[in-house]
C-alpha cells in the first residue's frame, strides 16, 4: 500500500504512522510522499529527519483548483493508494476529491458529526460533553463530512483541562489512524453510501 500524506503543520499523526509502517504495524505500507502547503511546517522537519521524501507547496494567492491541480500532479506521480490527511488545514476541492474517490482520508479530534471545524477539542470541551474522541474518515468537499471509516471515544473528567483532554485524544489519534489503515491496507471492505463495513 503506497500513501501519500498531506500536512500542514507539526505532523505528528505523520509520525504515528511513519513509525507504525516502519515497524510493521501497517502491513506493507509505503510513505510515497509527504506534502506541505507550508514551507515552515515543523513535520516537514520531521519527515526530513526519519528519511522521507518531502515536497512544498504553496498556495501563494492562487485559486484553490490550481494550488490542488499541482498537489494532484505531484500525488499521481506515486501511484498513491491513499492519501492521507495529517494536519492539513484547506479544504479540498471537488477536483481534488473526483481524482482519488474514496482514497483520501481524514482525521478529526472528535466524534463526528459533533464538533467539526477548526478547534475541536475545544468546542467539546466548552460544550460541556462527557464524551468526546476522534473520527477517520474518507473527505468529501464538505468539511470534516464524508463517511467514517473508525471512531475511537474519549471521557471528558472533571479535572480534564482543554489541554489534558488535547493530550488524550492526541494519543488517541495515533493510534486510531495507525489501526485504520492497517485495516484499510488488507482491502477487505466495502462502501456503500456513507457506511464502511470491514469483511
Ligand atoms: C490533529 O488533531 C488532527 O486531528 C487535526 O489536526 C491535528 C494535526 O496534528 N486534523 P498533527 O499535525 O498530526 O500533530
Amino acid at each position: 500500500m503506497k500513501i501519500g500524506i498531506l500536512i500542514s503543520g507539526r505532523g505528528s499523526n505523520m509520525m504515528a504512522i511513519a513509525e507504525a509502517a516502519k515497524v510493521g504495524l501497517i502491513e506493507n505500507c509505503e510513505i510515497s510522499v509527504v506534502i506541505s502547503d507550508k514551507a515552515d511546517a515543523l513535520g516537514l522537519k520531521k519527515a526530513k529527519n526519519i528519511g522521507l521524501k518531502t515536497v512544498v507547496i504553496e498556495r501563494n494567492g492562487r485559486k484553490r483548483e490550481v494550488h490542488d491541480a499541482e498537489i494532484i500532479t505531484e500525488l499521481k506521480k506515486y501511484s498513491v493508494d491513499f492519501i492521507c490527511l495529517a494536519g492539513y488545514m484547506r479544504l479540498l476541492s471537488a477536483e481534488f476529491v473526483l481524482a482519488f474517490q474514496n482514497q483520501i482520508i481524514n482525521i478529526h479530534p472528535s466524534l463526528l458529526p459533533s464538533f467539526p471545524g477548526l478547534d475541536a477539542q475545544q468546542q467539546a470541551f466548552e460544550y460541556g460533553v462527557h464524551l468526546t474522541g476522534c473520527t477517520v474518515h474518507f473527505v468529501d468537499e464538505q468539511l470534516d463530512h464524508g463517511a467514517i471509516i473508525s471512531q475511537k471515544s474519549v471521557s471528558i473528567k472533571a479535572d480534564d483541562t482543554l489541554q489534558t483532554l488535547s493530550e488524550k485524544i492526541l494519543h488517541e489519534e495515533h493510534k486510531l489512524y495507525v489501526e485504520t489503515l492497517n485495516k484499510l491496507s488488507t482491502k477487505k471492505f466495502e462502501i456503500n453510501g456513507r457506511k464502511i463495513t470491514f469483511k
